[in-house]
């Protein structure tokens, strides 16, 4: 197998050494896939370790600058950046982009390599993800105050699908809106004690009927596909 490789383009690559600690990243790491992070200000050609400036037109915050982000790419990869997007998926992280979902981080998780570009401030100049970017990806339609932590939900996702990620090999596949489950949600589980505070497990799970468990758990997931999530006791 070989590994996938994401990569992490971040004016805080500190952020990831927690996230690099976590179990199912180290797993996936140790399993041969890469995550690594590369800071813009380590490359910029601008004195003092500028990387943003005043948006023209006026307005609040800073923007990330495109000659900036320019050569951090061509010194990082050692190729224009413009052509980067022939070989790796390079993902402006942004509020404004595809919203992630399931089949988006499945897309992801297919790719052999990936380029996360963070914004911070007020987000990117438009150039940067018109000329050097395949994709634009919002992780929801707030606005946070980088793409970091969006980076990080997009790495998590797509990492725990990839092989050696998870403790056991059936973890990803009987999920949330995988294909087992006709894209619905999960349904619900359930564990020991049997009865707590009175509050008892359905009686389904416990008799043993591994024919009746499956159509329960498919029923609930239905339901709560129907729904459309959201209420605790769907
Ligand atoms: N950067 C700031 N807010 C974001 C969001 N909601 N999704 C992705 N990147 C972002």
């Amino acid at each position: 197998m070989s590994g996938v490789q994401i990569d992490v383009v971040t004016l805080f690559p500190q952020w990831f050494d927690w996230f690099r600690g976590q179990r199912h990243v180290a797993n996936a790491e140790a399993a041969g896939h890469e995550l690594r992070t590369m800071n813009p200000r380590e490359h910029t050609p601008l004195s003092g370790g500028q990387v943003d400036d005043t948006p023209f037109g006026g307005g609040a915050g800073m923007v990330l600058r495109v000659d900036v982000m320019d050569q951090a790419l061509r010194s990082y990869y050692g190729v224009d950046p413009v052509e980067l997007q022939r070989e790796r998926r390079v993902i402006a992280l942004t509020p404004g982009g595809r919203m992630l979902d399931e089949a988006l981080v499945g897309e992801l998780a297919a790719e052999h390599a990936l380029t996360l570009l963070c914004g911070r401030y007020e987000g990117f100049d438009e150039r940067i993800v018109q000329h050097f970017c395949s994709d634009a990806v919002s992780i929801g339609r707030y606005v946070l105050a980088g793409g970091e932590l969006a980076a990080m939900v997009v790495c998590d996702a797509v990492l725990r699908k990839l092989p050696g990620a998870l403790g056991h090999p059936d973890s990803a596949s009987e999920e949330s809106f995988s294909p087992a489950l006709g894209g619905d949600p999960e349904y619900p589980h359930y564990t020991r004690p049997a009865v707590h505070r009175g509050w008892k497990v359905p009686e389904v799970l416990l008799s043993g009927h591994h024919e009746e468990i499956r159509r329960w758990r498919r029923a609930r997931s239905r339901e709560r596909g129907a729904v459309g999530g959201g209420s605790p006791l769907s």
